[in-house]
């Protein structure tokens, strides 16, 4: 039984940073994203009873790191009685440059392990599934502007407007490729247990996520940026001020989010925001685009730029 699944990572401009139960993985706060259209992880999962041990091939390279989280996965979606498995995963774009590479992995892993086992799970109860492992992961499964809301026992997803209907684009700066200092989980962990500030996050998350949703429903470009901005260095102020400190940003980390101001207030129509690592995501006007490629790329300390529309949800490529 086989079956490959393909995802597509996401970008949070109201980020979720903190879990109200560590141990079922949920967060403590709703979050809204975009799902990116051109970058995408496939997933294929084979189950063979002659299988002796699960197996982890990333772009045609044994993982040994990344396995338990793949397998515990598997064991989530189809049962720990379940055939071992042989999972290869396929990404076109740099798997440790922290693009969010683990939630395209996982959200298309549900898919294509529930596919390979013959069930028919809905999107939902997959996306549920996909959160799990890794919190962002249940965005993946809904396509443009997604949002995740916690319910009593679990979250729930929705994409709340289509991409296609406000075609922004996201430009990615590059600035380092080595491994994070530390992974968001121990980092959220880190937060919640010493950062003053946490606490107030969780508070006034609620008002950030009206106010984005308003700035979506009613393609207010302006309205988005200052939230989403602000939203992302108030997350980073939490990490800031937990102990000890955790740090994601690098110097050219900085220069691209003053060179996007710079953009901004010269009439571009941009806004960053940055996740648990040192990497810059300039959302974008799609007439706005090469500008923001041309000023990212200028920057020093920037070793690469990619671009992007919006795209669509985790979805089965083939199953057999
Ligand atoms: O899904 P995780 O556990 O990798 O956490 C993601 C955390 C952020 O990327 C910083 C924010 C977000 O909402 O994606």
């Amino acid at each position: 039984m086989r079956a490959t699944a393909r995802a597509q990572p996401n970008i949070a401009l109201i980020k979720y940073w903190g879990k109200r139960d560590p141990a079922r993985n949920l967060p403590a706060v709703g979050s809204i994203s975009v799902t990116l259209g051109d970058l995408y992880t496939e997933m294929t999962v084979s189950l063979d009873a002659g299988f002796d041990r699960d197996r982890l091939v990333v772009n045609e390279q044994d993982n040994e790191s990344m396995l338990p989280r793949i397998s515990a996965c598997l064991d989530n979606v189809i049962g720990t009685s379940r055939a071992h498995a042989r999972v290869d995963s396929l990404c076109n774009f740099p798997v440790a440059a922290g693009l969010a590479s683990s939630a395209s992995s996982f959200a298309a892993t549900v898919v294509a392990a529930s596919a390979a086992s013959g069930a028919s799970a809905s999107t939902a109860t997959l996306a549920s599934l996909a959160g799990q492992a890794s919190g962002s992961a249940a965005r993946s499964l809904y396509g443009g502007f997604a949002e995740l809301k916690n319910t009593r026992n679990d979250v729930s997803v929705e994409t709340i407007l289509d991409g296609h209907d406000w075609p922004l684009k996201v430009v990615i700066a590059v600035t380092s490729d080595g491994p994070k200092p530390v992974s968001s989980g121990k980092a959220m962990e880190i937060s919640r247990k010493t950062s003053p500030f946490y606490g107030r996050w969780i508070e006034k998350q609620h008002d950030d996520l009206r106010i984005a949703r308003e700035a979506i429903d009613d393609q207010d470009f302006e309205k988005l940026a200052q939230v989403s901005e602000h939203n992302c260095l108030k997350m980073h102020s939490v990490m800031w001020a937990s102990r000890p400190p955790i740090v994601y940003w690098n110097a050219a980390t900085v220069d691209c989010m003053q060179g996007i101001r710079e953009l901004r207030s010269s009439g571009v129509g941009v806004f960053f925001t940055i996740d648990a690592g040192p990497q810059v995501k300039a959302v974008c006007i799609a007439s706005d685009e090469a500008r923001v490629r041309d000023a990212l790329s200028a920057i020093a300390g920037v070793t690469d730029v990619l671009s992007t529309g919006l795209g669509e949800g985790a979805r089965l490529v083939e199953s057999a």
